[in-house]
């Protein structure tokens, strides 16, 4: 008997939400079942103890259950670089990432980091990751080797740099295109994994690299590409330095033919009208990082800015520039960010983020990011009064937005009671 039944609190979004009381964007059920059978969800629904006596009743209340997290951006080779202390983006990179992703060209460095990086994403809730591994195709190797173990939905690929890093850091145009190959050929749409296109930025790549990238999407055109741009001035300035006669950063990536709607661009903070109207236009993703933004000192992501224009946006850790894998951090800090601006971020905007928002930024909606029948059974358990002080607030909640809120605000990994993947508990499992 394979079928299970997660009883809970089930929420679950089936649109944006459009304001703070936007109901219809969501599904609630007080009481509810969520069915699980073979990995998939087979039915959500009001609970019936009739109906679910032959299975498996796994009771999670008073907890809320939900769709698995998803953190689109996320370098698996940074777990040891969070908290390094530094000034900016370059100086950053160049202290200690660039030093720390030397050592994942040994592959058992690369696959004890791997399983402590599967380890925390579940500790955190988080199901679904787009990820940067380092230049070295055994870290991507170790990364989607892991990941398989786990049967989790990955997106990743190698970092393409052939300039402006240590020596050991530099692939060639040639060798990154090849390596990048031979990763699609051995991963791509094996279990679960999708290869990611993954030039790092237009600083680390020379024209020819470009070249090359532009020729992977090419022939690969289903593919997601995962870069950076506008994360820093001093960045936007040496990048312009680098390709003098693109007009603009945006302008690099478009003139290679790297735009388009599965394109996720970390960070996007400072950009130009022109640009923001290219990434609509596109319908590329701009991916808002806001612990990385805040923790590096990058700036403050115009969230309206981008959305009234048309851009899809996305919300993701960064780790290691940014400071925590939960996605509930993520969000407080995304939060306070908007708040600096002038801007609303509600609680059900937050939570449609990390779950649905994030599945269509990287359209993989039909299969993760929702609790419905036929969806991938990738659940998170949320517990709002996981810590004392949550669980005293808890006494002077009232509504689930303030639930929600509360979860944003004060949880963490401690917040998550339960993480399912393709229907397996796999928190409780951790040592
Ligand atoms: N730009 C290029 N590489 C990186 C990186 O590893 N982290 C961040 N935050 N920005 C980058
Ligand atoms: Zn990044």
């Amino acid at each position: 008997m394979t079928v299970k039944v997660l009883r809970g609190r089930v929420l679950t979004f089936v649109e944006e939400p459009q304001g703070r009381d936007d109901t219809g964007s969501y599904r609630y059920i007080e009481d509810g079942a969520v069915v699980i059978d073979a990995g998939k969800i087979v039915m959500v629904g009001a609970f019936n103890a009739k109906a679910a006596e032959p299975y498996e009743v796994i009771d999670h209340r008073p907890n809320l259950i939900m769709a698995g997290f998803i953190d689109p951006h996320i370098h698996f080779p940074q777990m040891q670089v969070i908290g390094a202390y530094a000034g900016a983006l370059l100086e950053w990179l160049n202290t200690y990432t660039f030093v720390e992703e030397q050592k994942f060209g040994d592959i058992d460095h690369a696959t004890r980091i791997a399983s402590r990086f599967f380890d925390e994403l579940i500790r955190h809730g988080t199901t679904t990751a787009a990820a940067y591994c380092s230049v070295h195709p055994q870290s991507v190797d170790a990364f989607f080797g892991e990941a398989e173990k786990r049967d989790m939905l990955m997106v990743a690929g190698k970092v393409m740099m052939d300039r402006n890093a240590p020596p050991a850091l530099l692939d060639t145009p040639q060798s990154g295109y090849d390596d990048t190959k031979a990763g699609i050929a051995k991963w791509h749409g094996r279990g679960r994994a999708h290869y990611a296109i993954t030039p790092r930025f237009a600083i680390t790549s020379t024209h020819e690299q470009m070249a090359m990238a532009e020729a992977l999407a090419k022939e690969f055109p289903d593919l997601h590409i995962q870069t950076h741009v506008s994360e820093n001035l001093a960045e936007i300035a040496f990048a312009n330095e680098l390709y003098p006669n693109y007009g603009d950063y945006v302008g690099i990536y478009e003139k290679f033919h790297l735009l388009g709607p599965k394109t996720l661009l970390g960070h996007c903070i400072h950009l130009s009208h022109r640009e923001t109207e290219v990434l609509a236009e596109t319908r590329s993703v701009a991916v808002f990082c806001p612990t990385s933004n805040l923790f590096i000192g990058s700036g403050l992501f115009d969230y309206d800015r981008q959305h009234m224009h048309g851009v899809r946006i996305a919300t993701a850790t960064d780790v290691g520039g940014g400071s925590s894998y939960s996605m509930l951090r993520t969000m407080d800090e995304g939060y306070k960010v908007m708040q600096l601006r002038g801007q609303r971020l509600t609680p059900l905007r937050s939570f449609f983020h990390m779950t649905l928002g994030n599945a269509r930024a990287m359209s993989l909606d039909h299969r993760i990011g929702t609790l419905a029948a036929g969806m991938e059974a990738d659940v998170v358990v949320l517990d709002a009064r996981a810590t004392p002080q949550m669980a005293l607030r808890m006494e002077t909640v009232a509504t689930l937005e303030q639930e929600l809120f509360l979860l944003q605000t004060c949880g963490d990994d401690r917040a998550v009671a339960e993480t399912y993947v393709m229907g397996k508990a796999m928190k409780s499992g951790l040592v």
